[in-house]
């Protein structure tokens, strides 16, 4: 939503994020990890498609247990990539593989990346068709969709949809409605993020459309692979395409055979929300090394008026932690680290 804030409000708007932006060393005793603070405004990078369940806030954060060797970084529940986008941004990988099972959403992937003229004028054509009459095209547009899984309809759909959250009904159809309060992400922006993430990723991605079981198995030791699979509890029936067969045993079993593989990994996994924690916890036998982000407010907390922080928890896989601790003169991980990054 834009910001009411009229222009004498902009100059304090402005240092109040640089001040959020500020990282507190993890409070919790033994902790052996500090981060710099850091003052300096990000340049914001790229992000064309809005998702829900996103990672871009976060993704610098992610990006500090990144291996300085890194060449390839896999993703097997990729959404909008927000992890591999920074990482490409911020130079520090070569090579990305992004997957995910929702075939139009890879679709798109591809058309982003390889056709982004093509893609960028047909949002814009669409979101221009829309002026005066908002609802009704939407509602066409979506028929479209689920009639052909255009790649520009799905765009435009995400960009307008509520919460830009994929829904699908049993029958496999997108049943999202629109977002009233706003008319989608201006197509000048659209295209410039479109064509900054298709110079960052072309000829040196690989994109698929597989169960993450298929994926997997590619990794090797010298790779990282960054995992956020769909929250438990958000998949309903009605959700079965978005939400395929993430089931408990079998994920934990496959973080098994990564580790014993000594194939590094970072997994977004769980997180709670004042009292509320979300995710049934991962055996201890999978020996993971667990961070805690201090994400901000929540917003349905804020919707709400309370002030409920999340925290997410970051797993880091023991060949991970092992390959930093090698390449690191101070030690970066303590037990249990939890990071406090003050409004991010
Ligand atoms: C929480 S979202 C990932 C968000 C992503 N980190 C981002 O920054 O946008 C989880 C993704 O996993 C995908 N997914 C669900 N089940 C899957 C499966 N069995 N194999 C691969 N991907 C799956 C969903 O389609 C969804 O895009």
């Amino acid at each position: 939503m834009r910001s009411i804030a009229g222009p004498a409000a902009r100059p304090q708007a402005r240092k109040r994020r640089q001040g959020r932006l500020r990282l507190v060393s993890c409070a919790r005793e033994g902790a052996g990890y500090t981060l710099p603070f850091n003052l300096e405004p990000e340049r914001k990078a790229p992000h064309p498609i809005p998702y829900q369940g996103s990672k871009r806030l976060l993704a610098k954060h992610i990006l500090r247990f990144f291996p300085n060797d890194l060449d390839l970084l896999i993703e097997p529940f990729a959404g909008s990539a927000a992890v591999s986008i920074a990482a490409a941004s911020k130079g520090k990988c070569s090579r990305f593989h992004l997957n995910d099972i929702n075939k139009p959403l890879m679709a798109l992937w591809h058309d982003i990346v390889h056709r982004p003229a093509v893609i960028s004028e047909a949002y814009e054509a669409l979101w221009r068709a829309q002026v005066g009459d908002e609802n009704r095209h939407f509602a066409l547009v979506r028929e479209r969709f689920n009639l052909t899984g255009r790649t520009d309809y799905f765009l435009y759909l995400l960009a307008r949809c509520v919460k830009a959250s994929v829904r699908y009904n049993s029958n496999g159809q997108f049943n999202q409605s629109p977002d009233n309060r706003r008319r989608g992400r201006n197509p000048r922006e659209m295209r410039d993020d479109i064509f900054a993430v298709s110079h960052l990723f072309s000829r040196r991605v690989r994109l698929s459309s597989l169960d993450y079981r298929k994926v997997l198995p590619l990794a090797t030791e010298a790779d990282l692979v960054y995992m956020d699979p769909p929250y438990q509890g958000t998949c309903g029936k009605r959700d079965s395409r978005y939400c395929t067969g993430v089931d408990f045993d079998e994920f934990t079993t496959e973080l098994n055979r990564l580790t014993d593989r000594g194939v590094p990994f970072i997994l977004s996994y769980d997180g709670r929300t004042g009292e509320k924690t979300y995710g049934r916890p991962l055996p201890d036998s999978l020996n993971l090394h667990r961070i805690e982000i201090d994400a901000g407010r929540s917003s349905q907390a804020t919707l709400l008026g309370r002030v409920d922080v999340t925290y997410e928890s970051l797993y880091l896989s023991a060949p991970l932690v092992m390959r930093l601790a090698k390449q690191d003169e101070k030690p970066r991980l303590g037990a249990n680290a939890q990071l406090s990054l003050v409004g991010a």
